[in-house]
Order: structure tokens, then sequence, then C-alpha cells
């Protein structure tokens, strides 16, 4: 299907953003079809459909998990997106893929550029780098979009963390010294497509001809921490007659995970606006639409964030 686009990643926030979005011109793969645990299927997978660009977003993102199952996070972060780089060179179709604002170890004490020094403090960090790194080995005119903190009305996330412990607890901790942008996954997926429409009128993979291709920051505009990205939520659910329990503001210190965060790890996000003209909206904007689905979601019973474990990432 000329100027169709292939989407990895199922079920996910971005994947489902991605359908909701671009809805007839794309088709979007999960498992089985598509599983970074049998590589035999991957370049099946684009072969078989032959778009004209694949938007790599299937990912192991379960931050602490990833820690103790770092074959498992290897082999869809980093081996496996390889894998896909290899057959989109080989077919000549153009690849966006998706990273993270964790590949940084946060201590810079400003909004991170593209051209910063990367320095994972985590095994899913350390695998999405490895990731970046093969992607654009096998594949130099790809796009790598390091986004950060995606949150959406369904799926997993700190959104719909919040929103289910505030219906389980009357009182909740959530870390504040750790900085970031909270990123709608509606709206990265609008970037997304915008990103891919420019390649789609640009050169092939092997570098294109307007110099597009390389690594580029995509999060919301603005920044805050875990425990302002909760009291927003909050002030937002409440609107929708949501329990908005006091939410004490704690130190990582006090709230131990299996993987370290970056405690600052804020994306600079210019060079997407120069040279794609793309910039997403203030998360603090793009927050509301997306707590009031939540919670009529969760009214309708399509959702259940009550059952969300509590996390802070
Ligand atoms: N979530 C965040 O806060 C965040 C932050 C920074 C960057 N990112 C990056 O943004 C991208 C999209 O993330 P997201 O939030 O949409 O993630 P998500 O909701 O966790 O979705 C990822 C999807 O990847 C698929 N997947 C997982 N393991 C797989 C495997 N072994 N083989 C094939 N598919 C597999 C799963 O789809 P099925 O089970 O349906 O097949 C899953 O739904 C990822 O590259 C992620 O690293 C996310």
């Amino acid at each position: 299907m000329a100027g169709s686009i292939l989407v990895t990643g199922g079920s996910g926030q971005l994947a489902q953003a991605l359908a909701r979005a671009g809805a007839g011109r794309v088709e979007v793969v999960g498992r089985p079809v598509f599983d970074f645990e049998r590589p035999e299927l991957l370049g099946q997978a684009i072969r078989e459909r032959r778009p004209a660009l694949v938007v790599n977003a299937a990912a192991y993102t379960a931050v602490d998990a990833a820690e103790s199952a770092p074959e498992a996070a290897a082999r869809a972060n980093a081996s496996g997106p390889g894998l896909v780089a290899d057959t989109c060179r080989e077919l000549g179709v153009k690849l966006v893929h998706v990273s993270t604002d964790y590949v940084f170890d946060g201590l810079k004490g400003a909004p991170y550029d593209e051209g910063d020094a990367t320095n994972p403090t985590g095994v899913y960090g350390a695998t999405k780098l490895a990731g970046e790194r093969a992607v654009l080995a096998a594949c130099p005119g790809a796009v790598v979009l390091r986004t950060s903190w995606v949150y959406a009305a369904a799926g997993k996330n700190f959104l719909l963390t919040m929103l289910g412990a505030a219906r389980r607890m009357p009182r909740l901790r959530v870390v504040a010294d750790q900085k970031g942008c909270p990123t709608n996954a509606d709206d990265l997926a609008a970037a997304t497509l915008a990103v891919a429409d420019r390649l789609l009128a640009a050169a092939a993979c092997s570098g294109g001809e307007q110099g597009l291709g390389g690594i580029y920051h995509a999060t919301g505009r603005g920044e805050t921490t875990w425990h302002g990205f909760a009291l927003a939520i909050f002030e937002e659910a409440a609107r929708h007659g949501w329990p908005a329990p006091p939410v004490d503001a704690i130190q990582t210190a006090d709230w131990p995970t299996p993987a370290r965060r970056p405690p600052d790890s804020r994306l600079d996000c210019t060079r997407l606006h120069a040279d794609f003209g793309v910039r997403l909206p203030d998360w603090r904007q793009s927050l509301g639409p997306a707590v009031a689905r939540a919670c009529a979601a969760s009214d309708s019973g399509a959702a259940s964030p009550a059952s969300a474990t509590v996390a802070s990432a």
C-alpha cells in the first residue's frame, strides 16, 4: 500500500494512539505476529505488508522488571530493533524508532539535547541505547525519537496508576526529586505522523536527501516532577468526581525500586522543531482530556485503573 505506515507495538500506548491518529493508513502489528522473542518473524511481518514506513513502538518498557530480565529486554529493545532496521534498509522502507530519556543519567542539571553524552542508569535505558545504535548502524536515514513519561487514557502508565491508587488509599506518597516531561501518547502520535510524512516526502532510507535522519527529542513541553504530575492528575480528576487524596512529596531514597532512575531527564526538543517544524503541546494542557477519558472509561467499566499498581514510573 503506497504511503502506508506499519506500527509495531500491538496494544501499547503509542501504537494505539498512532492507530487512532492515522486511521486508514496505519496498520498496527503486535504479538504473536510480531514478537521480539521470535526474531525470524520480524522481517517477515514487514515483508508481507510492504509499508512505505515503519514506526517501531514495540519495546520492553517495564523499567524495574528489566533489571531481572536483561536478556529479554535486550532482545526487545536492542537486537530486535536492529533486525527491523536491517529489513527496512533491504526493502527501502523508511523507519522511525522510538527511544527514551532513560538513556541519560539525569545529572546534567538542564534539559538534554541530542548531542549530550548518554549514560543509562539501568537495564532498560542501556538496552534502549543499544537499540538506537543498532537501528542507526543498520539504517542511517532512520529517525530515532526519544520521548519521556508517556501516558494515555488506557494502558500501563503513571496516570492510571495514580487514579487507581486514589480509589484505594486515603493518602499517597510520590517522589518529588525526579524531574522530567510528561508526554501525552496522542501528542506523540501526532508528532510521529508529522515526522513520518516529512520522511515519506524525502529520500530513501540510506541517508535522506534532506539530511533528516538521526536522533530527535520529542516530549511534552514544560517540566514537572512525579509529585507535580500526580497533583495535576488529581486536580483534573476532581472535575470528574474522582477522589483527590493528599499527596506527600517524598525523596527517591524513600521509595526504593529495582531500577535507578535519572533524577532530571528533561529533554530539549529544539532540533525536532527546527528540522521538522514539529512541537508537542505543553504537558499541562494535554493532561485534562486524557484524565477525562480515563475517568469516563473507568466509570463505564471499559478500563480498570483500580487494578494498577503503585510505582513512580
Ligand atoms: N511509557 C513510557 O513512559 C515511555 C517513556 C520513554 C520512552 N518510551 C518508549 O516509547 C515507545 C512506546 O512506549 P509505550 O508507552 O507505547 O509502551 P507500552 O504501552 O508498554 O507498549 C509497548 C508494546 O510493546 C509490545 N511488546 C512488548 N514486548 C514485546 C516483545 N517481546 N515483542 C513484541 N512486542 C513487544 C507490547 O505489545 P503487545 O503485547 O500488544 O504485542 C506492548 O504493548 C517505546 O519504545 C518505549 O521504550 C516509553
